[in-house]
């Protein structure tokens, strides 16, 4: 599927969670099964083959393509969660984003030193949260390998963020 074929997929949300924000909302890429299996495909694409250990997914909706892309790479899966949410030991970041700030944690086990992770997550606007979650996995002494998305908002300049600490960034779609 082409760049244009993932935007189609993909609904837009005027004034959503708040005004002036035009939300891409891809629950409709996800609810189509051509270009959800597409996305996935493509997302993986460059990892086939490759020593991937983890994919850490970035809550909510990293977890419904991190999981996808984790069987498909054969990797485990680590959830990146809000805070207050997993139960067992913490390290926990805090991140601002396009319409707010909030915590993220991750348990202290969830990836051993030296391994290489995946980085997934549905979109990267300012980046807070995708560096907040490589702050995080660095700190626990993992290889961050990549940052995947399906949609960048290059005008918010987050890719290049993640880019600027040596991780590269894959993304399917591009709203300006
Ligand atoms: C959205 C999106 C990313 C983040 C990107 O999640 O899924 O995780 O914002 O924004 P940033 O690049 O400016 O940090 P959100 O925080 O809305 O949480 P949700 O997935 O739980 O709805
Ligand atoms: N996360 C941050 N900005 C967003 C946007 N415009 N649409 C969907 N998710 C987002």
């Amino acid at each position: 599927m082409t760049p244009d074929d993932f935007a189609a997929a993909i609904r837009t949300i005027p004034d959503y969670p708040k005004p002036g924000i035009l939300f891409r909302d891809i629950t409709t890429l996800l609810g189509d099964p051509r270009a959800f299996r597409a996305a996935v495909d493509e997302l993986v694409q460059p990892w086939a083959g490759a020593k991937i250990d983890k994919v850490a997914g970035i809550e909510a909706r990293g977890f419904i393509l991190g999981g996808a892309v984790a069987h498909q790479l054969s990797a485990g899966f680590v959830p990146i969660r809000k805070k207050g949410k997993l139960p067992h030991q913490t390290v926990r970041m805090a991140y601002v984003l396009e319409y707010g700030q909030d915590e993220m944690e991750m348990h202290v086990d969830a990836v051993a030193p030296g391994e290489r992770v995946l980085l997934v997550d549905d979109l990267v606007a300012t980046g807070g949260t995708a560096v907040g979650a490589v702050k995080l996995l660095r700190a626990m002494g993992a290889r961050v390998e990549a940052a995947c998305f399906i949609v960048d908002l290059p005008d918010l300049g987050g890719a290049d963020k993640i880019r600027a600490m040596d991780v590269p960034v894959r993304t399917l779609v591009a709203f300006s």
